[in-house]
């Protein structure tokens, strides 16, 4: 079937199953690969987008509940204010290290600071909670964080 579908602020039809996991939409059929595959099942938090500025496990999220959407990715994480101060401050603490967990680690961090935008540690750890890194680079997210949003951590 025909879905349409908002990308980035740009409107498509994409030929697919409505239960078809909106992760394989985005990379297979629209290209756009900076979104991850990690578990599939909702674990992880690499596969991390937005759905209308809320973070959403794209792995699990059918396509037909993306229709009307805004779906936004990482690779529109600089259209926004937010996400210019997250990418900014992404570099500023040399955050990543093999880098596979950061595009959903920033989208999470961007809904994040739109909904608080001076958060707590414990605002922090719960926000990022289903994001997971295999190689730690837990603290210098949270610092980060804190640095986009002019915070201070305990
Ligand atoms: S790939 Fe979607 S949560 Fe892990
Ligand atoms: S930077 Fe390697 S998994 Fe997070």
């Amino acid at each position: 079937m025909s879905i349409r579908l908002n990308v980035n602020g740009k409107s498509m039809d994409v030929q697919a199953e409505a239960d078809t996991p909106l992760l394989w939409v985005i990379r297979d059929d629209i290209g756009l690969t900076g979104t991850k595959f990690g578990c599939g099942a909702a674990l992880c938090g690499a596969c991390t987008v937005h759905l209308d500025g809320v973070p959403v496990r794209s792995c699990q999220t059918p396509l037909s509940a993306a229709a009307g959407k805004e779906v936004t990715t990482i690779e529109s994480v600089a259209s926004t204010a937010v996400g210019r101060k997250i990418q900014a401050a992404w570099i500023a603490h040399d955050v990543p290290q093999c880098g596979y967990c950061q595009s959903g680690q920033i989208m999470s961090a961007v809904a994040l600071l739109k909904d608080k935008p001076q958060p707590t540690d414990s605002d922090i750890d719960q926000a990022m909670s289903g994001n997971l890194c295999r190689c730690g680079t837990y603290p210098r997210i949270r610092a980060a964080i804190h640095t986009a949003a002019g915070t201070k951590g305990a």
